[in-house]
């Protein structure tokens, strides 16, 4: 049988790929360039010597930046009010690559090297059986002989020694590391103890703020209905439009002024808690713009359901059900609102924080004269008290009646 794995060239993956041939299995590496540094080529080479039929490097950041990220920004969500779920919108957008593949290859089998304890095992999986109904999942770190075979990792060290397999040169960090375009994330390992500070040098793309330049980075930020489709330096007069350019570059500037950094407890949706640290550069930024300028032209009570809307996306994302019916009807829900939410925001990255300070929009519910102190407009304040004395009658017969109960 063919099996595809998601294969990160990292010792956990590498370990697998080699027990999978042992189980007789013809093992397709599948590695998907999320945005992550890797160096590809070295993986390849890696994975075919470690046994691998054929390794497929597949190029996916602009379909994760379009295709998942952008519907993320759109919809403003955050997983449990801080997270902006870099992991959980990596794995929906791996495991389509991963089935793909396997659809192309022929392959009856899928595998990956989550745990199972975590989520990630839940999305993989969700995602394979409803993209492909007939897969078959291979999850090692749930099989018992796996974790009889490959025990305290020391017999894959012996087994690359034997093979003459390069091994990674820098010792393995003591926590778990998920990178990609969005995000780094950090968990496990002495970061499980939540009483306990993380070491400083742990973040890989943000500066400390204390260490950001003096002057902020101005950046204007062009929207067309929802998603970000420009980006100007205002100082340098430097400009990236297409998603991948404008991405990074953003990217670029959020990283140097410490932008995007957090340290949370978290709900796994498997029911434990667990302590996870994440920088999101880029991302933060964009979900301050993005709501600023649904301030200016979302209708107040759309905007009210498109925040149960957020609310409903975050748990589906962060659940695994990104490819599910229901995760497919709150989407075109959420794009549907962000029909008018054009035009641009400009913001200062200074010392961590991201600063509004000004928007525009050809699309704005913002009327000047509407709400000008030295103007009248279309508005007679006398309606005012009539409006205040009708809402006001509810809350005087409860008073009227709850003075009289509690007097008595
Ligand atoms: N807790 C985060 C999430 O569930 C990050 C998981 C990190 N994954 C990893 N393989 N290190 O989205
Ligand atoms: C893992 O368990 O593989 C990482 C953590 C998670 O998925 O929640």
């Amino acid at each position: 049988d063919v099996v595809v794995l998601a294969y990160s060239g990292g010792l956990d993956t590498s370990c697998i790929l080699v027990w999978l041939i042992e189980q007789g299995y013809d093992v397709i590496a599948y590695v998907a360039n999320i945005g992550q540094k890797d160096s590809f080529e070295e993986l390849k080479f890696k994975a075919l010597k470690l046994g691998a039929k054929k390794v497929i490097i597949d190029d996916v950041r602009e379909k994760f930046l379009e295709d998942y990220v952008w519907y993320s920004i759109q919809s403003g969500a955050l997983y449990e009010d801080r997270y902006h779920m870099g992991t959980s919108l990596a794995r929906p957008c791996i495991a389509k690559g991963l089935l793909d593949a396997a659809d192309v290859e022929g392959a009856s089998h899928i595998s990956h090297g989550a745990t199972g304890k975590g989520n990630d095992q839940v999305r993989f999986e969700l995602s394979a059986y409803s993209l492909k109904p007939d897969i078959k999942v291979i999850a090692p770190w749930r099989i018992e002989e796996f974790l009889e075979r490959f025990n305290g990792r020391t017999d894959l060290f012996e087994y690359a020694r034997q093979h003459s397999i390069p091994l990674p040169v820098t010792p393995k960090s003591p926590w778990s590391i998920d990178a990609n375009l969005f995000h780094v994330s950090y968990e496990g390992g002495i970061l499980e103890d939540p009483e306990v500070e993380s070491p400083s040098d742990i973040f890989l793309l943000t500066k400390h703020p204390s260490a950001a330049p003096d002057q902020p980075c101005r950046l204007e930020i062009t929207f067309l209905k929802g998603v970000p489709v420009k980006v100007k330096n205002v100082s340098t007069s430097e400009e990236r439009e297409s998603s991948l350019k404008l991405y990074e570059y953003i990217n670029e500037m959020a990283m140097a002024h410490g932008v995007g950094r957090i340290d949370i407890v978290e709900n796994r949706y498997i029911g434990m808690k667990s302590r996870g640290i994440y920088e999101t550069p880029a991302g933060t930024v964009l979900y301050q713009a993005h709501l600023d300028l649904e301030l200016l032209t979302l209708d107040r009570e759309v905007r009210k359901i498109k925040r149960h809307l957020a609310a409903m996306f975050a748990e589906q994302v962060y659940q695994g059900y990104w490819h599910s019916p229901e995760a497919e009807y709150v989407r075109s829900c959420i794009r549907k609102s962000q029909d008018d939410v054009t035009g641009q925001v400009t913001v200062d990255l200074y010392k961590g924080q991201v600063y509004i300070i000004k928007r525009h929009s050809s699309r704005t519910l913002y009327n000047k004269e509407l709400v000008s102190m030295d103007a009248k407009g279309d508005y007679d304040p006398q309606d005012a008290g009539g409006f205040i004395k009708i809402q006001a009658l509810r809350l005087k017969e409860y008073r009227r009646q709850h003075s009289t109960t509690s007097a008595t």
